[in-house]
């Protein structure tokens, strides 16, 4: 089993985002069994509350459904929990790696760096701004999740 958790700020917005559209993609090519999706947020303002109405509203338009998450807060264990640790930006991965124990074996990084299309190394915050915000979090998710489905042994969604 690989262990996959994708991390933002609030995991209302970005990350559960990443969650749906990438455990959309692993159960599209039957890989459910072999690769386990999570994801958290590194603050705690929005434990157990549901994504954003926006984020789910715009992933809904592409036919992936967020209902059923919830946001968590990221743990020092997730180190121990998981394989990979994919930040959304900067300041989620230093925010990460602060609390990162001193022997794991967790690979850390941006998740962007598994984009393609894209230059942008980070997943913009769009909490403050408009919908079409959200519409490209989408386009930088949706590339990256090809991406890392590819290296995870999966075919390019
Ligand atoms: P996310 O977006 O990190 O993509 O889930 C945010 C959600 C909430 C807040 C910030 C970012 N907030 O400040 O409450």
């Amino acid at each position: 089993m690989i262990r996959v958790l994708f991390v933002c700020l609030g995991n209302i917005c970005r990350s559960p985002t990443a969650h749906a559209v990438f455990q959309q993609m692993v159960d599209g090519q039957g890989l459910g069994s072999s690769i386990l999706v999570d994801s958290a947020g590194t603050g705690d303002w929005h434990i157990g509350r549901p994504p954003d109405p926006r984020a789910s509203a715009a992933a809904q338009q592409r036919g992936v459904d967020m209902s059923a998450l919830r946001a968590r807060q990221f743990q020092p264990a997730d180190f121990h929990n998981f394989d990979y640790i994919l930040a959304m930006d900067e300041d989620n991965l230093r925010d990460i790696l602060a609390q990162a124990p001193d022997s794991h074996s967790a690979q850390v990084g941006l998740f962007l760096d598994y984009a393609s299309l894209f230059e942008e190394r980070e997943v913009p915050d769009p909490y403050y701004g408009g919908d079409e915000g959200f519409e490209h979090v989408l386009n930088l998710i949706e590339d990256a999740a090809r991406g890392l489905l590819e290296e995870l042994g999966g075919s390019r969604a």
